[in-house]
């Protein structure tokens, strides 16, 4: 798969809530690509990438970073946490990865110390009334919230004269302090401390901030083909996912177009991942979850516990209703389907077509209104298992038939292709699907 001449542009998102294996997928992408972006989020995100005998960890940089041709690009939609950007480049060029082809986007903010106490503070705060979302407490959020508030440091911001930077980084603390002293009653940070810590980032990321927008645009202009990476997933955009209990960034397309530069006449292909299954870390509703055996099956088998956190993730069968609204509100054109030989254990494989209400009615089936997805109870259909080792497929004929059969099951279902099904953790653990080889159902 490759951009096409008119439009140069291809997406990868998350169509679930977060934690699909993205990163493998743009990892794979990444070759056919010379600029690969990341449009938001920050170090809440993460994925490893294992290649060539060597295991990469990715927080902030896209995996596309370790091939030699490609700019990685962290997008104007994101927000960096300086000192942890320096340190995963720290950790890359000790592997012998890092080549220096990174543009930090001067417009991107920065994520500070004070925005990750702010982060704990909040969500102890609201812990006491059983409120507490569940954060990664990085940051993201407090971050997120100082740039709508117009206030806190850009990236930009980093190449003023250090005196003056420090000035504005004290002044942010002074700002956050009364917060944490007055609001919260928890301790203040030390400005000269949490400066000692942040200044030697300065210098290690400064030589890589530009104007990334300038980049992509004539990236655009000659045709050279642009990879966006999204991070987390559409059930936690800010205002289409399961609103409180979501991140602070928009993880769908809308979140690509303004942390790029990239608009939508220049989008061509938008590939939505899903796993074979759900999972979920973090508070919120969850129709589809399995909270017995099956569950864990599925926790166990697919290493179901978080890169940021290592919390154990919520796991539970497959909900087509929610892939439906994903693809609808990102505009999908593909699936890429990740994490299918976990079930392959199983012979019995459920999948949510719809919901019912408490008083048994039908459940919305278009828009499952988010705010209300805790009322819902799932409605199955039960396909058969494959009941068989997939891991070593590497061909859409090498698929047993009751996998071909839930690939379709999907494809029908939400009237959208699959072109890419992912059979283990190993970089080359994939299979690409032909458009002819799928039977697609007419709308
Ligand atoms: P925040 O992004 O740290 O503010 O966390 C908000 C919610 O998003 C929490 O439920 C997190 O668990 C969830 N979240 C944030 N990033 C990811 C991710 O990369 N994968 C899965 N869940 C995430």
């Amino acid at each position: 798969m490759s951009a096409s001449k008119e439009s140069c542009v291809t997406a990868v998102v998350g169509a679930q809530w977060g934690d699909e294996g993205k990163g493998k997928l743009v990892h794979l992408l990444s070759r056919n690509f010379d600029l690969v972006v990341r449009y938001q989020g920050g170090e809440n995100a993460g994925h490893t990438v294992e290649t060539d005998g060597q295991t990469y960890r990715f927080r902030l940089l896209p995996s596309g970073i370790l091939y030699s041709h490609v700019t990685a690009v962290l997008g104007r939609g994101m927000v960096v946490n300086p000192i942890s950007l320096a340190a995963e480049i720290d950790e890359l060029s000790t592997q012998g990865a890092f080549r220096g082809k990174l543009i930090v986007d001067r417009g991107i903010q920065l994520v500070l110390r004070a925005h990750q106490l702010q982060d704990q503070y909040s969500e102890e705060a609201k812990d006491i009334g059983g409120l507490a979302v569940g954060t990664t407490r990085r940051g993201i959020g407090p971050a997120y919230a100082d740039k709508h508030f117009r206030v806190g440091i850009k990236a930009g911001d980093l190449l003023r004269p250090r005196a003056e930077l420090r000035q504005m980084f004290c002044s942010d603390i002074t700002r956050k302090n009364a917060l944490f002293a007055g609001y919260y009653g928890q301790p203040q940070g030390d400005a000269g401390e949490l400066w000692a810590e942040f200044e030697p980032a300065i210098e290690k990321i400064a030589p890589y901030i530009a104007d990334a927008v300038s980049l992509v645009m004539v990236a655009k202009e000659k045709c050279r083909p642009i990879l966006c990476e999204g991070a987390q997933g559409v059930l936690l955009d800010l205002d289409y996912g399961t609103y409180p209990y979501v991140t602070s960034s928009h993880p769908g397309i809308a979140g690509a177009l303004s942390g790029t530069g990239i608009n939508w006449t220049d989008i061509g292909e938008v590939i939505g991942v899903t796993k074979a299954y759900t999972t979920r870390v973090g508070n919120g509703p969850f129709p589809t979850e399995e909270l017995g055996p099956l569950g864990e099956l599925m926790r166990e088998r697919g290493a179901e516990y978080g890169t940021v956190t290592k919390r154990p993730r919520r796991c539970g069968w497959l909900d087509l209703v929610l892939l439906k609204y994903a693809r609808e509100v990102v505009g999908i054109t593909k699936w890429a389907v990740t994490k299918v030989d976990v079930l392959d254990e199983l012979s019995e494989i459920l999948s949510c077509n719809f919901y019912v209400q408490s008083d048994h009615m039908a459940g919305p089936t278009l828009n499952p209104e988010m705010d209300r997805l805790g009322d819902y109870l799932p409605r199955y259909s039960r396909l058969s298992g494959w009941n068989c080792d997939t891991t070593q497929c590497r061909r859409y004929a090498d698929l047993p038939s009751a996998l071909i059969n839930y690939l379709k099951h999907i494809e029908v279902a939400t009237k959208t292709p699959v072109a890419f099904v992912s059979v283990g953790p190993a970089t080359d653990a994939v299979v690409w699907i032909g458009a002819e080889q799928v039977a697609m159902a007419e709308a």
